[in-house]
């Protein structure tokens, strides 16, 4: 592998984002499933950073919190604007002299490869700055390219836009690569005399030009990449150009999406080869789903791992690992701490909790199942309940391999049901019950012949 030059990254972040109208800090708002801020965060790693610099503020330690370590946090206790947040992290950089790629945290579908151009263009032009800028129809909202000429002399934002400014098609994403040095040399100098009372980064541009330094453009045509999430619509409209290139890369790698407008799928699922994916799912999280696999339809899928050949229908699968061959639904709800083996059968109205169910088992209708070990082929017959939580504490069922537990019955934990015991149907289990026994815990049926006749009798003669 190449050695890369060294290259630093900082991401705007800070920001609460008023026009979410959100308790949650606005970068923290996932697209796809992941982090607005951790999109970025990817991109720039992409690109070649290894440690971006992410400027946080509102909701500091939620948002360290969230977003893990991988990067480097600075802190701007009070949010003063663009420029004021890229000075917060003047000490991250304090030792180098290169370049440095800034973004806002609020741009989710930025790519690394157009990040990497950026840098390349900057270096090639030994620029101050070079600025990613967007050619669009409507400008509404985004801070816009003033030129002299061919010359970029500045960036003005729309709320201090002249009525000939607005008209400007060329907006500033936001996305910029600087000359770190002298980035910091001209933050100090910036004021905050303008509609918003903030210190503008933007107004670095046009220092840059007074001091007739080199500023460098890429111009681009398509605002897709570019798009900046300030409101809950802006988010929606995020998450559906994210949600397309999702699923349009499943279906590149040989996935059959059935229903694109009612299907989504997280940024980290993974789906293997002859995957079917019907209409309404939503596959979650880290999501594994195994080659040859059928999915829905209307399913929810989180964080759960799928192996090959299995039929997933109108299910609930939440931390939950399906063997391969095995088939749910429908209205299977697997909660966190399931898992079965190869070729198991879970059927309609069946939760299982924090179980293992090994190969072969059925549970083909109507049973809880919780902290229970389920051995191989056993059949748990429908009505089945394990009786796991006595109000104080949880406790442990074992279902031995080939076991036959009848309908209806309850298994109070912890007790044990022997390797190929068979526990008739209606059955109150307390007591473990030994390999190859029958038990029967329930009354033994009484019938009186003619009862019913002589009762109808003794009633119409009482009228
Ligand atoms: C900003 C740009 C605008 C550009 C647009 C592109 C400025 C002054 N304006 O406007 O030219 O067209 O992005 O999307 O830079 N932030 C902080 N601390 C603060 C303020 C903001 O960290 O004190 C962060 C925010 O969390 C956000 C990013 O900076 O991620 C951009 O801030 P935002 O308020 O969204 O700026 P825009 O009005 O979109
Ligand atoms: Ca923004």
């Amino acid at each position: 592998m190449t050695q890369r030059p060294p290259l630093a990254g900082l991401i705007l972040a800070a920001g609460k984002g008023t026009r979410m109208r959100s308790e949650l800090p606005k970068c923290l708002h996932r697209v796809c499933g992941v982090p607005m801020a951790e999109h970025v965060a990817r991109a720039m790693k992409g690109a070649g950073v290894q440690s971006p610099v992410i400027v946080v503020g509102h909701g500091a330690e939620k948002m360290k919190e969230e977003l893990g370590g991988g990067y480097g946090y600075a802190l701007q206790a009070e949010q003063l604007g663009t420029g004021h947040a890229a000075s917060s992290a003047a000490d991250a950089f304090k030792a180098y002299d290169g370049p440095l790629l800034v973004t806002p945290g609020d741009t989710p579908l930025l790519g690394a490869e157009t990040l990497e151009a950026l840098t390349e263009a900057h270096r090639k032009a030994g620029a101050a700055v070079t600025m990613a800028t967007c050619l669009v129809d409507d400008p509404e909202g985004y801070g816009r390219i003033v030129r002299d000429g061919e010359k970029i002399v500045g960036v003005v934002e729309h709320r201090d836009c002249t009525p000939e400014q607005l008209e400007i098609n060329e907006i500033n994403p936001a996305v910029y690569c600087f000359d770190c040095r002298l980035l910091y040399e001209l933050l100090p100098a910036l004021s905050n005399k303008n509609s918003q009372g903030e210190y503008y980064l933007t107004d670095v541009i046009a220092e840059i030009a007074k001091r007739g330094k080199k500023i460098n453009a890429l111009v681009f045509d398509d605002l897709t990449e570019f798009l900046g999430v300030n409101d809950r619509w802006q988010l929606t409209e995020a998450a559906w150009l994210m949600r397309l290139n999702i699923l349009g890369g499943h279906a590149e790698n040989g996935v059959t999406i059935m229903d694109p407008g009612g299907t989504h799928i997280d940024a980290d699922v993974e789906i293997g080869l002859d995957v079917t994916v019907l209409p309404g799912c939503v596959i979650q999280g880290s999501t594994k789903i195994g080659p040859g696999s059928q999915i829905g339809p209307n399913c929810w899928i989180k964080d759960s791992e799928i192996g090959e050949r299995c039929r997933i229908y109108m299910s609930h699968l939440d931390g939950a690992s399906v063997g391969s061959g095995s088939r749910c639904g429908p209205f299977s709800n697997l909660r966190p701490g399931t898992r079965l083996g190869e070729g198991v059968k879970i059927g309609n109205f069946v939760e299982i909790k924090a179980s293992d169910l090994a190969d072969g088992a059925t549970a083909s209708h109507l049973a809880y199942i919780g902290d229970t070990s389920v051995g191989s082929e056993a059949n748990i017959g429908a009505g089945t309940i394990t009786c796991n939580y006595d109000g104080f504490a949880k406790h442990r069922t074992e279902i031995g391999a080939g076991a036959f537990i009848g309908s209806n019955s309850t298994l109070i934990a912890p007790v044990r049901i022997g390797d190929g015991a068979v526990v008739a149907a209606g059955s109150v289990v307390t007591d473990d019950v030994a390999d190859d026994a029958l038990v029967i815990g329930r009354c033994r049926q009484e019938t009186k012949e003619q009862w019913a006749k002589s009762w109808r009798k003794r009633k119409a003669a009482k009228k």
